[in-house]
């Protein structure tokens, strides 16, 4: 046992967990996700572009990715896909699949079991299937017609968390690629965007510099019992994600939610000192990010504000200042200070974030 725990160590490269070390893998995978993608993205935006129906399946994490992707599509190529998680989709829309229909399945082992099914169920009603896996020659890939792949190198914690922000690069890159080839976004705007993904590695590297501040936020936190997260838009995912990882790994309940939601009832269950991550980047909703941060203040809420703007700090208890980037952007780098507070969450409370109880990596039974 001694030589089998050395060599975990060595995998760990100095880091006390994987989960720790895959998030600070994120800047090199990013940048490799890019590079791999590169020179097979056109001809996969391609053949999207022939398809009017779309779903998107995927479940826990990829399916906060594939959430990510709708915004994605619908603000660049002006399409609208279905995006479902695979559990339903497998029962659900068995009746409105066929030959014009293109189903994106993403999902970082390629073996979750509910995703293999909803990719096989579109295979046999004649529509194309498209994966968006890590795992090179897993079962997605070999269901699929068509893969990408998200480059991330093998990924150990259980918690997701590079293979997350790869997805997020590879479906940028696939939107923004067919944009291109339908023509429903300003030429210039997509180079832009495409330049500011290359930056991107370069924004989670300073991000990455809120770790010490985030430990120490979490110290504050340990004993809280219920967080929120919340966002507009674009972040909605991100709130999501903030919140599942906490869920996974600290134990600690969360939620996340679009911030237009919180009159319709989490509103209630706000008391003195309950924490609220607010997602807020500067943006076409970030003054209803703040209206909604003020009434969840008013009610005695701790605000966490994730941002870029002066005014978010003012309405914040903890301000976690993010770099400036294109709208479009944020889910991949916001994602990054909520994986590393609810890591320190997690270790705080006594607990193994690489191996959390009753979850596994990948569920390969329904
Ligand atoms: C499990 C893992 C999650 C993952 C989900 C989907 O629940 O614990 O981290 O997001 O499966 O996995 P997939 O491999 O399909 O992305």
């Amino acid at each position: 046992h001694e030589v089998e725990w050395s060599l975990e160590m060595a995998e760990k490269a100095g880091y006390p967990h994987f989960m720790l070390k895959e998030i600070y893998e994120q800047p090199k995978a990013v940048r490799d996700a890019i590079h791999g993608n590169a020179e097979v993205i056109r001809s996969v935006a391609e053949e999207i572009a022939k398809y009017d129906r779309i779903f998107i399946v995927a479940m826990g994490t990829s399916y906060h990715a594939a959430l990510v992707a709708k915004y994605l599509f619908q603000r660049l190529a002006k399409k609208v896909p279905v995006v479902e998680e695979a559990s339903e989709f497998r029962y659900e829309f068995e009746e409105l699949v066929d030959e014009e229909t293109l189903v994106i399945a993403i999902t970082q082992s390629g073996e979750t079991a509910d995703t293999l099914a909803a990719m096989k169920l579109a295979k046999g009603k004649g529509a194309k299937v498209l994966a968006i896996v890590n795992v090179v020659g897993s079962m997605a890939t070999r269901i699929a017609d068509l893969t990408l792949y998200t480059h991330a190198g093998p990924e150990i914690g259980v918690a997701a968390t590079k293979t997350y922000t790869t997805q997020l690069t590879v479906l940028t890159m696939l939107a923004v690629e067919l944009a291109r080839v339908l023509g429903t976004a300003d030429g210039e705007e997509l180079r832009k965007l495409e330049d500011g993904l290359k930056a991107v590695p370069e924004l989670v590297e300073k991000v990455l510099t809120h770790d010490e501040s985030l430990r120490e936020l979490a110290e504050a936190l340990r004993e809280r019992r219920d967080f929120f997260y919340i966002g507009r838009g674009v972040s909605v995912p991100t709130a999501l994600e903030g919140a599942l990882k906490l869920k996974e790994i600290s134990y600690i309940h969360a939620e996340g939610l679009s911030a237009g939601e919180l009159k319709h009832g989490p509103l209630a269950l706000l008391e003195n000192g309950v924490p609220v991550v607010a997602i807020a980047p500067g943006g076409k909703v970030f003054d209803k990010m703040v209206s909604n941060i003020e009434e969840s203040k008013a009610r005695g809420a701790f605000i966490i504000g994730l941002g870029d703007r002066g005014e978010l700090r003012k309405v914040s208890d903890v301000f976690i200042e993010m770099p400036e980037m294109d709208e479009l952007l944020t889910p991949i780098v916001y994602v990054v200070p909520l994986q590393i507070l609810a890591y320190h969450l997690a270790v705080l409370r006594g607990n193994d974030p690489d191996k959390p109880r009753n979850l596994a990596k990948s569920v390969t039974v329904e």
